[in-house]
């Protein structure tokens, strides 16, 4: 049995990793901030080359840029620009922020702790203005840094076990996450936050990559080993986390398809490359509880990486995954707008302005806002772990969506569960929960404040049954990516939205009995800030 299909690392790391209203109050830990962490991965020896700063906008709709995607097949590659606007509106630096102790430099995507443990990398063929390479993107400079020359797509597409999004692929953006950059705050729960906030980012980056005209793809399936090396990170504090294939080139598959089993192949030299990074800290602590649930969910072949890909859900054939039972209480339809009547304001307006809420004001929305929200952020992700299909994203989904409605005009107060496959939302119970719900997201204010909460919970055992312990992070990193989505689409309508983390158990205790045997995975908290960005 490979490390994967044994999947008692994830369930173990879940369980040592719940929060609770013991285990916060019996945690010692303190922020040592003589000892924090530098927010950004230095190479003192590489210049990076200025991105371009002026870039055309796309001037599509956010609403619409978060709810679909382009055709898989649809023949289109990214140039410069492009890459320099997918790479700002998704990890780009967009506001800063003096304090006593230093700076805070926010980013386009929300982010735990504003911590930023995720990098971008580069890997692509010869695209307009950008030479065929393996670079690393410096938010700070705005610019990238040259790690590799030369096309070195085919290690992906190895890797990848041939993912025809991939393979097909002018430039696949490699995500990979930095432990000690979080865990300086979060200890070993930072290994749900690398599939978080790796989302929230991934949410920017597809709806840019939408409004661009570039079809895209995430790929969690890939042999770990091979793109670690590729990027050549120190894979006991930073790895690889997901892959994002953008555009599609239909004939790339003469040079760089499928490899044939019997050609001999010759793969291009991934030497170390050996480059000095600045330390991120003085001295740094480990958590080993990460490190092995990581390496429990690695995927060592390409032929277990083809195995996994199989095992993904079918488009909604897949019941178990996909839908959740019919209701059995009363429901409620949901009121989404059509095209005409959203607002039309692009996508890159709401990501500019976009930045978590710190106060909610107890004023209702309304049942349309609701459910754009709900509908937009849910109508599918383009990812290799949801559908087997190259050319359909699919509709299954991992996570579940569970609400507390605080104020919401024409709508109860109370508890709901969303059935995505029906738009309705049916009730489990009636009530003025807001002390609850404070409660349930951790005693902080924002989810007793919030007009709705936003649960994400999954049924953990057929997901770790079909796709491993490499499972606990897909469903991690949707989530995230519907979170984010759910930021767009509430800033889309004048809303404001913050992610926020919880009590596990009681989070599951409090929608149960329907929620009975599911875990919770993520919280989005929605309403009208007190301030909002302008
Ligand atoms: C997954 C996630 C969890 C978060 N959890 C909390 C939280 O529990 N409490 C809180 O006040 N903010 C929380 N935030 C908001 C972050 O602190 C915020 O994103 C970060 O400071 C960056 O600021 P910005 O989103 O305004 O750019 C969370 C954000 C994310 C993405």
């Amino acid at each position: 049995m490979s490390n994967n299909s044994n999947t008692e690392a994830a369930w173990n790391y879940h369980e040592a990793t719940k929060h609770s209203h013991i285990s916060v109050r019996t945690n010692p830990h303190s922020l040592d901030f003589a000892n924090q962490p530098l927010p950004f991965k230095i190479y003192p020896a590489l210049e990076p080359s200025r991105l371009p700063t002026e870039v055309r906008q796309t001037g599509v709709a956010a609403l619409s840029a978060i709810a679909s995607s382009v055709p898989a097949q649809t023949n289109a590659a990214p140039d410069l620009e492009a890459v320099a606007q997918l790479l700002y509106l998704s990890a780009g630096i967009t506001r800063q922020r003096k304090y006593p102790g230093g700076e805070i430099y926010f980013r386009a995507a929300a982010c735990t702790g504003a911590l930023y443990e995720v990098e971008l990398y580069l890997v692509s063929g010869d695209l307009a203005n950008l030479p065929a390479g393996v670079y690393h993107f410096a938010p700070a400079e705005f610019g990238l840094q040259r790690l590799r020359a030369g096309d070195y797509r085919h290690v992906l597409i190895e890797a990848s076990g041939n993912d025809p999004a991939i393979a097909h692929a002018p430039l696949t953006i490699v995500c990979t996450c930095t432990y000690w950059r979080n865990a300086w705050k979060y200890q070993a729960r930072t290994y749900r936050h690398f599939g978080w906030d790796n989302g929230t980012l991934l949410a920017n980056l597809l709806a840019v990559a939408t409004a661009r005209g570039l079809p895209a793809k995430v790929v969690c399936g890939f042999v770990d080993a091979t793109v670690n090396r590729l990027l050549d990170v120190d894979s006991e504090r930073e790895v690889a986390f997901s892959l994002v294939a953008l555009g599609y080139d239909s004939g790339l598959s003469a040079q760089s398809g499928p490899p044939s089993q019997n050609a001999p192949r010759v793969l291009p030299d991934v030497s170390p490359l050996g480059f000095e990074t600045v330390p991120l800290s003085r001295h740094e602590v480990d958590y080993p509880l990460m490190r092995e649930m990581h390496a429990a969910s690695a995927l060592d072949s390409t032929e277990e990486v083809a195995a996994w890909r199989g095992h993904t859900p079918p488009r909604s054939t897949d019941t178990e995954l996909t839908n959740s039972p019919p209701p059995t209480g009363p429901v409620i339809e949901l009121q989404p707008p059509s095209d005409a009547e959203m607002s039309g304001d692009p996508i890159e307006q709401f990501i500019l302005r976009r930045g978590s809420s710190r106060q909610f004001a107890r004023t209702p929305i309304s049942l349309p806002q609701l459910s754009t929200m709900l509908d937009r952020a849910t109508r599918g992700v383009p990812a290799d772990f949801l559908s087997s299909s190259f050319d359909d994203p699919g509709r299954s989904q991992l996570n579940y969506l569970y609400l507390i409605v605080h104020a919401v005009n024409g709508l109860a107060s109370g508890a709901y569960v969303y059935h995505r496959d029906r738009g309705v939302l049916e009730c489990l119970k009636q009530g003025d929960f807001r002390k609850q719900a404070g409660y349930l997201g951790l005693e902080q204010q924002l989810p007793a404040d919030a007009a709705v909460d936003i649960f994400f919970l999954a049924d953990l055992p057929p997901i770790l049954d079909r796709l491993g312990n490499r499972g606990y992070r897909a469903v991690q990193l949707e989530a995230g990516i519907l979170g984010g989505k759910l930021y767009l689409a509430a800033y889309a309508q004048r809303l404001g939205a913050t992610g926020l983390t919880f009590y596990d158990d009681d989070v599951t205790r409090f929608f149960s009995p329907h929620a009975e045997g599911k875990s919770a995975i993520f919280l989005v908290a929605v309403g009208h800030s007190v301030k909002q960005r302008s």
